[in-house]
């Protein structure tokens, strides 16, 4: 006869469901383990308040749980995001708020959401994905490779002093971000189509920096043409003026933001600025004692990482003139054989082949993203690449350094 300690003791049955929520649920059901996850706890009443007005910010956010016993306890979301990979913009699945309840961590349900929001993105058109890893490892499993982190460049501006009296033809207008976001969205964009690796957030996400309003707007014009703009903060008098992405089309756009900042010497000791990884600010000004460092730290501070997640959304991307062919292998999304052949200057992929050339996700993405050479991929464990076919894969896929300019 079963006794009540009889059933105590036997194995409890958890049911799972993963599933993708209705933009109406995210706030109720979506946010719980991110919540635990990501804010200080236990929550004040005001962090309930917070989020709920911040909801209209995720509305295109394409989130999944698992739900046990009909309650969350892994998250996972998608931002809508755009990005520019070797000169075409294509959609772009920014991962984030990834978290699962402690009581529920190291059982797979985190993987399992992951992977299958990963497909449904994959399936509706997302040609590629990013995220600011708590941890690189955890994501390599994910094929993710590392990407380089903005650096910031640190500097007195007494230092640029000669520009200060410059004579450069245009202007820079200054005020509260609210005020010039909308040229400062418009000059997000037009650099997207320009530069490898930029990306954007989607219109509904990014108007927090408008509406939150805690930043000023320096923004650069010739002809009354925005050419450059950069949002920061004062720490106070004698302190930093710490400034975000310095953001420009044209040398004289970043001259001009320059002396903007040269303007405010005396007023703080230090500027520091936020550039793309490629840029030398050695180069901008004689005389000028600069600073550039990048701290990557986790589980705060990361580099970010970034997947191809379908070939055939790299269809037309300029690459060099290379033709070969590679076998993609442990992958859920891009496994396959394929022949990759660049000699018309874009990007045609075709499938088939025999492949001599065996890579993973991570490995192949970092050759797409330019931030791995072929040699790098046996010596990182990506994949291998036969002496005879590096010249050839590096010929398709010339190193190029990403600017991730969207922090998410
Ligand atoms: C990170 C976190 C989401 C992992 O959740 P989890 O429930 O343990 O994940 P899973 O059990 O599905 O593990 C998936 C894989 O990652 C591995 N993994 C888990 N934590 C890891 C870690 N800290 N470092 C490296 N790998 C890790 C697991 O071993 C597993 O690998 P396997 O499939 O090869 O066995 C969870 O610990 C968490 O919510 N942390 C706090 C919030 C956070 O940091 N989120 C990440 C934001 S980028």
């Amino acid at each position: 006869m079963s006794t009540g300690q009889d059933f105590e003791t036997l194995p409890r049955v958890w049911l799972v469901e993963i599933r993708r929520l209705a933009s109406d649920e995210r706030l109720t059901q979506g946010t719980p383990p991110g919540w635990y996850a990501f804010s200080a706890s236990p929550a004040s009443p005001d962090l309930a308040t917070e989020l709920e007005g911040n909801e209209k910010y995720y509305v295109d956010y394409i989130s999944m749980v698992a739900e046990e016993n009909g309650e969350a306890v892994v998250s996972a979301s998608v931002i809508p995001m755009r990005q520019n990979v070797r000169g075409h913009v294509v959609p772009l699945a920014g991962l984030a708020g990834v978290a699962s309840m402690p009581h529920v961590r190291r059982r797979g349900l985190v993987r399992q959401v992951l992977n299958e929001l990963l497909g449904q993105v994959r399936d509706s058109g997302f040609v590629v994905s990013a995220q600011y890893p708590f941890r690189p490892s955890f994501y390599d499993r994910f094929g993710y490779v590392g990407v380089p982190k903005a650096r910031i460049a640190r500097f007195n501006p007494a230092d640029l002093t000669y520009l200060q009296r410059a004579e450069l033809p245009g202007e820079v207008t200054w005020g509260p971000m609210g005020e010039g976001y909308d040229d400062y969205r418009a000059l997000a964009l037009e650099i997207l189509p320009r530069r490898h690796g930029f990306s954007v957030l989607p219109d509904s996400r990014d108007v927090y920096a408008r509406d939150k309003n805690v930043k000023w707007l320096a923004t650069a014009r010739v002809d009354g043409k925005v050419v450059g703009a950069v949002a920061y903060t004062i720490t106070g008098h004698g302190g930093t003026l710490q400034a975000d992405d310095l953001l420009f089309t044209t040398p004289l756009g970043r001259a001009l933001l320059l002396q903007f900042l040269a303007r405010h010497t005396d007023q703080v000791g230090e500027v520091s600025v936020r550039i793309a990884p490629d840029e030398h600010p050695e180069l901008w000004a004689t005389d000028l004692a600069v600073r550039v460092e990048t701290d990557v730290t986790y589980p705060v501070g990361p580099a970010p990482m970034a997947r191809v997640l379908s070939m055939e959304g790299l269809r037309g991307m300029a690459v060099g003139s290379g033709h070969v062919s590679v076998e993609i292998v442990d992958d859920p999304y891009i496994a396959g054989k394929y022949v990759l052949d660049g000699t018309s200057g874009a990007l045609d992929i075709t499938t088939g082949g025999d492949p001599t050339v065996t890579l993973n996700a991570a490995g192949f993405s970092g050759l797409v993203y330019g931030v791995l050479d072929p040699a790098d991929v046996g010596l990182r464990g990506f994949g291998h690449v036969p002496t005879d076919s590096a010249p050839e894969l590096a010929g398709l896929f010339p190193r190029q350094v990403p600017y991730f300019f969207a922090r998410f």
